[in-house]
């Protein structure tokens, strides 16, 4: 390894030699370092003050020279110190860029590996269901409606004909939001437990005639079973214009079942209650399971319980003291009338899938879900 000569000769060709030899012994060092702590030991070796090579330079070669000599020494020595301070930066650059580029090298990315397949979901069945009722009904030029799951007792109850203690209400098994006693009651909170609050708030909204159907999502104080949900789906459906009838409700459900069930269904009504429709009926479908048989070979048929119907919504004519309470925006019930129906979506899927448990619907196991595509 490369030592600093005492100098005995200072003539200028034995100072360019001396010098020669030092700044080639400068360069083969520059190229061998190869690591962080080669250079941390090279820049040492050379520029340490403490017998760095040019503290040793400056000792022997020029504290060390005769008077007349000095000046040549003195200007060599300091051409020595700006190669050594070039020498050792720019090693310190190749470094550095060497490892920049080994990190750049280490995080190179293969394009040409296979991407990573996100797991894609599936259309949920009552969705799909919901959407497949809904487009029945925008062919027949309806259009849809939605409102709050949050409702207010007005909505869900008073302005539906349901008058305060009345004991229509307890069929409802309502869930009531706490904390609401000092409010009027018309003004406390609910659990909407049916979509037909909105069919007040789009009548405050739109004047007649109307043709509307409101999908959405419901709550029942009921205890979760095979058939009950505390939370589950209805399509709900209203249409007001002057002289609606009977009739028209007949034949729009009639067409409605035709359309999702299949054209050979058939459907029947029988009279029943709601405080918003007056009269009001049940309507039933002919068993699309069974064909309305009532047997399914010599097994009897579970979904229509062997009567061969199967009871899908209820319906009416919509009574006069609802629309009492929209009659400013246009429903006066001396000149509208109309029809409403509401159905449970989760029903109806689970009658259009053969699913024999509602609660598989809500346990977001998407393997269940792909099952409908
Ligand atoms: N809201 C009723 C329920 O949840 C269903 C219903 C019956 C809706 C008759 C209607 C209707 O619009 O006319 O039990």
């Amino acid at each position: 390894m490369y030592k600093v000569p005492k100098l005995a000769d200072y003539s200028a060709k034995a100072l360019d030699a001396a010098v020669r030899e030092l700044l080639s012994a400068l360069d083969q060092e520059a190229l061998a370092v190869g690591s962080e702590s080669d250079y941390k030991a090279f820049r040492d070796r050379w520029m340490a003050r403490k017998n760095g090579i040019l503290t040793q330079v400056n000792e022997l070669w020029l504290k060390g020279a005769p008077k007349d000599a000095k000046k040549g020494v003195g200007q060599r020595v300091n051409e020595l110190k700006s190669k050594v301070d070039e020498s050792i930066s720019a090693t310190e650059a190749r470094l550095s860029k060497g490892a920049s580029a080994s990190k750049l090298s280490a995080d190179r990315i293969d394009i040409t590996l296979p991407g990573i397949r996100r797991a894609i979901g599936a259309e949920h069945p009552v969705i799909k269901t919901m959407n497949e009722i809904v487009s029945v009904f925008r062919n027949l030029g309806y259009s849809v409606s939605e409102g709050p799951e949050v409702e207010s007792d007005y909505y869900n109850f008073e302005a539906l004909n349901f008058p305060p203690n009345h004991p229509a209400r307890d069929t409802q098994d309502t869930l009531f939001i706490a904390g609401q006693d000092s409010k009027a009651q018309r003004d406390r909170l609910l659990l909407r437990t049916h979509t037909s609050p909105v069919q007040i708030r789009t009548m405050e909204r739109l004047k007649p005639p109307l043709r509307i159907v409101i999908p959405g999502k419901v709550h029942r104080n009921d205890p979760p079973d095979a058939s009950h949900s505390p939370m589950f789906h209805q399509i709900e459906g209203l249409a007001v214009d002057t002289n609606i009838t009977f009739g028209d409700l007949k034949g729009t459900l009639d067409h409605a079942m035709k359309a999702l069930f299949g054209s050979s269904v058939k459907t029947h009504f029988r009279p029943s209650f709601f405080p918003f429709t007056e009269p009001s009926a049940e309507m039933m479908v002919s068993c699309f399971i069974c064909g309305g048989s009532g047997k399914r070979g010599s097994e009897p048929c579970r979904p229509c319980k062997t009567t061969g119907w199967i009871e899908i919504l209820g319906c009416g004519m919509v009574d006069p003291n609802v629309f009492e309470f929209v009659k400013h925006n246009g429903y006066d019930p001396k000149k509208v009338s109309g029809f409403a129906f509401g159905m449970g979506a989760d029903r109806v899927a689970i009658l259009k899938y053969g699913v024999d448990d509602i609660q598989l619907f809500f346990q977001g196991d998407v393997r269940f879900s792909q099952q409908f595509g």
